[in-house]
């Protein structure tokens, strides 16, 4: 197993590219399945998660090629098992994702029932909720959930909480339902626009993306597409939380500034200069930096995954920070590691208290999440001496070789391939 080693108090200055968005890659690659002929993806990010899901693609008789630009055919699924195992669902929730395009186009799915998960219990009880309102008959046994349909048909649905999840998957079957369905108090994440905008160009009808109220006409049939996947704005608010901690400058290339403006406002709220240049966005760390209280909500507010982050940035200010976490009812893991790095955070229930500053001591911290992981970089940059991140397979599950575009700012920063876990 790989572990990363960093020598922290380098301060990061330079350019860095913000690739493909792994929220959105995800879903697109499930979308392909609902092409009568292959699709291409442009800007594609190399991360395990996007592996893994290749590999359920195959599994259901898919051809699969390339992965910077991958192409998905999907023409041999009509006779595949139409099924999602276990092996692949425990290792990577989003693989859910395939049940909505499986039925949509082929009238069948069958996928293993995802376990709970570091964050949380996370259910698909609404995704199911919205593929039964749609017609689906669902059968639960074995540890799976089957869904079938000879064809959907148009329904309003009304998602008892923001689903990102719960709301592609019901958009891509409602895409080729006879009729038309509306979604209610639907997730209005960029990636969930995105799905859309690809959707869309497939040749659906959607309309509202972006909104809380999604409107799909079904279509007889969608076409393979040629797409560039957009910026990922979780990666460019981690680096963004990079050059603000280590009074930094760093202009970071096709960062999408236009779905970041939480972020951003609590960087500045912070004392962080951010600036939209032509070709990105530019982050100047202050001198000092100053608390804030943030409380996450689904888009347009806080994004959770950028939570655990700017808890390092609250752990570094001058005075008390308050951090509420609404999404996930689990999503403190990093606070006892960042503890051992010095931090002062008190937790109660989904509430952190964090009193700066901070001087951080490099220790052996463990990973135990994908974005907990990347507050552990982030508190390497600044801790003193040597700080060793175990675990960092999670690390690759959401960023592509970021010690190595880290090191090209700055950073000393190693990974080490092997180590004990
Ligand atoms: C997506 O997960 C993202 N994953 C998550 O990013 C992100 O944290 C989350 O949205 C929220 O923004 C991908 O896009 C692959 P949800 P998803 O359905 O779709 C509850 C990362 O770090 N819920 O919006 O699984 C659920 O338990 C990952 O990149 C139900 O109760 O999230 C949670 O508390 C982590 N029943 C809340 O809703 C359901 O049927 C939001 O979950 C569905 C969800």
């Amino acid at each position: 197993m790989d572990k990363i080693v960093i020598h922290g108090g380098a301060r990061l200055t330079g350019e860095l590219q913000v690739l493909g968005a792994k929220n959105a890659a995800l879903p697109l690659q499930c979308a392909a399945l609902l092409g009568d002929s292959p699709t291409t993806y442009r800007h594609v990010p190399r991360l395990s998660d996007v592996q893994t899901m290749n590999q359920l693609l195959v599994g259901l008789g898919c051809a699969v090629e390339g992965d910077r630009t991958l192409t998905i055919d999907p023409t041999g699924v009509q006779e595949g098992p139409k099924e999602a195992p276990y092996e692949l669902v425990k290792t990577m929730r989003a693989s859910v994702t395939v049940m909505g395009p499986l039925l949509g186009r082929h009238g069948f799915a069958r996928v293993s029932l995802p376990g709970g998960c570091a964050i949380g219990a996370r259910p698909i009880d609404q995704h199911l909720r919205g593929f039964e309102a749609l017609g689906a008959k669902i059968r639960m046994s074995h540890g799976y959930v089957e869904v079938k349909a000879r064809r959907l048909k148009g329904a309003r649905i009304n998602f008892d909480m923001v689903t990102v999840g719960g709301t592609q998957n019901v958009m891509m079957a409602a895409a080729m339902a006879k009729g038309t369905t509306v979604l209610e108090n639907a997730a209005r994440e960029p990636e969930v626009q995105e799905l859309a905008i690809v959707l869309g160009k497939m040749g659906a009808k959607i309309a509202g993306a972006g909104s809380s109220t999604i409107e799909i006409e079904g279509v007889d049939d969608l076409q393979g597409i040629d797409h560039a996947i957009l910026p990922d704005r979780i990666e460019a608010g981690t680096f963004a939380i990079a050059a603000a901690i280590t009074g930094g400058d760093l202009l970071l290339l096709d960062a999408p500034s236009s779905h970041m403006h939480a972020v951003i406002a609590k960087l500045e709220e912070a004392g962080a200069e951010c600036r939209v240049e032509p070709e990105g966005l530019r982050v100047i760390g202050p001198e000092e930096l100053a608390p804030i209280d943030l409380v996450t909500r689904p888009h347009p507010g806080f994004p959770t995954d950028m939570q655990a982050q700017m808890m390092v940035l609250a752990t570094l200010a001058r005075g008390q920070s308050v951090i509420t976490e609404t999404i996930f009812e689990n999503r403190f893991m990093h606070v006892p590691e960042l503890c051992r790095l010095g931090a002062d955070i008190h937790v109660n229930g989904n509430v952190a208290v964090i009193r700066g500053k901070a001087r951080y001591t490099g220790s052996i911290v463990m990973a135990t999440d994908l974005r907990a992981s990347a507050c552990l970089v982030l508190a390497g940059l600044v801790a003193e001496g040597k700080t060793e991140i175990r675990r960092v397979y999670h690390l690759d599950r959401g960023y592509e070789t970021i010690e190595k575009r880290l090191r090209k700012v700055g950073a000393k920063i190693r990974r080490y391939h092997g180590a004990p876990s």
